[in-house]
């Protein structure tokens, strides 16, 4: 990457001394040169998602970072992504059911964690962004949100001479606008990365976990739980498949999920498999947020779900339920708190720059 970065400079030098006598001499030319940021694919994670026009460099994830904490990108300057991303829980939004935007209005959805986001291949409960760039232009405008035109964020961003050195450092671009926002916001988010908890110390057999934790750990992994087929820990660590499905919380929906993306009835219900990394801290939990601890998720799937025309296969003790013994459902959720990772929640790369 430096013998990169040469070459580019002496190509700079190169054009800048071949210029002919009798041409007028323009402004200096000031060689565009970005620091690329290595990020690091813990042990048995699959490849990153990032796209070709947005590889990330040091300038480009420092901006997003300011961007991400900045209540500037609120109507009012009261909210930040922050607001309803805390690192301290995963970033979600303080144990709240629905977040609420700068005019007081509540959602209807609970606020999703950010965590190994650049392995996602969709992008909220019913995958309608196909990439965290596309993403992440929906939260500034949205009313219930940070209300906030793009016009409006990019007029007070260019009005900023220190952000307009950053965003020139970064992107090489005199007039900011959103899409260069999405892309350093974007940049930040892929380095939120979440690998050390108990269980990946546990997978790399550095530690043991206790006699309950390893039980939890058997059930979530074998057709007693059924729990591994969604969140799949062997392919690439993500305690998630990356689909839709619906594990059986209503016969009736108030939410289709991903079935009013896809206009088909088959979809009605299935949401995007959450992963369960940190899960002890991003209480309340579903896409509504109706369970208040990991106790009742436990009781729910024990339960079996409630039965509904797309009810997922992969539910395959509904009518009957799995049966556990107390024991083996404190066993389970045992096992959910390995994923918790400290490391992750005080990493302070990710914290407030401000
Ligand atoms: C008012 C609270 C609130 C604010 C402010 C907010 N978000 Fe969110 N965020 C949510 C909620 C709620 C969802 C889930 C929405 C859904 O699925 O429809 C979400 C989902 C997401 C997701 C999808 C995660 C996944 O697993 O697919 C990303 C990424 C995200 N937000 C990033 C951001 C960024 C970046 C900002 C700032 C530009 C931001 N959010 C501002 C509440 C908020
Ligand atoms: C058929 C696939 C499937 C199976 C099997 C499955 N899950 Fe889930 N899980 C999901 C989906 C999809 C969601 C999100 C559903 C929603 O919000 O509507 C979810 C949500 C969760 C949540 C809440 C996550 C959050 O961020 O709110 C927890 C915890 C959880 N599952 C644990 C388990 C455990 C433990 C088992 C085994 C007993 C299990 N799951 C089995 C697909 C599955």
């Amino acid at each position: 990457m430096q013998l990169n970065k040469i070459l580019f400079l002496s190509a700079v030098i190169l054009f800048a001394t071949s210029c002919r006598k009798d041409e007028v001499p323009g402004p200096p030319v000031i060689p565009f040169v970005t620091t690329p940021y290595e990020l690091e694919r813990p042990t048995g994670f699959p490849q990153f998602n990032t796209p070709d026009d947005n590889q990330l460099t040091q300038e480009g994830v420092a901006l997003g970072r300011r961007l991400f904490y900045d209540k500037m990108l609120s109507g009012n300057f009261t909210q930040s992504c922050a607001s309803c991303h805390n690192q301290s829980l995963a970033f979600t939004d303080n144990g709240t059911q629905f977040s609420t935007g700068i005019n007081g209005d509540v959602g209807t959805r609970n606020a999703q964690a950010l965590i190994n986001m650049a392995f996602n291949l969709h992008f909220f409960w019913d995958g309608r962004q196909p990439t965290l760039e596309s993403q992440i232009i929906e939260p500034v405008p949205n009313p219930i949100e940070m209300h906030l035109q793009w016009s409006e964020a990019a007029q007070r961003l260019n009005a900023n001479s220190n952000y307009k050195e950053l965003f020139k450092k970064a992107f090489n671009v005199d007039v900011i606008d959103s899409t260069h926002v999405a892309k350093a916001i974007a940049q930040f988010i892929r380095t939120m990365i979440s690998a050390n908890s108990k269980l990946d110390k546990r997978l790399r057999n550095e530690i043991a976990l206790t006699p309950s934790e390893t039980n939890g750990f058997v059930i979530f992994n074998t057709e007693k739980g059924d729990c591994f087929h969604c969140h799949n820990i062997d392919a690439g660590r993500l305690m998630t498949d990356n689909q839709f499905h619906n594990n059986g919380l209503d016969a009736v929906f108030t939410d289709l999920g991903r079935g009013a993306i896809t206009g088909n009835p088959a979809d009605n219900g299935k949401f995007l498999t959450p992963t369960l990394r940190n899960i002890a801290l991003t209480a309340p939990y579903m896409h509504d947020g109706r369970f208040a601890t990991l106790e009742e998720v436990v009781e729910h799937y024990n339960s079996g779900g409630v039965p509904s025309e797309t009810i997922d296969p992969l539910m395959k003790h509904v009518g009957t339920g799995l049966n556990l013994t107390n024991q083996e459902k404190a066993d389970l959720v045992a096992f959910l708190r390995t994923m918790t990772d400290e490391e992750f929640i005080s990493d302070p790369r990710f914290s407030d720059p401000f």
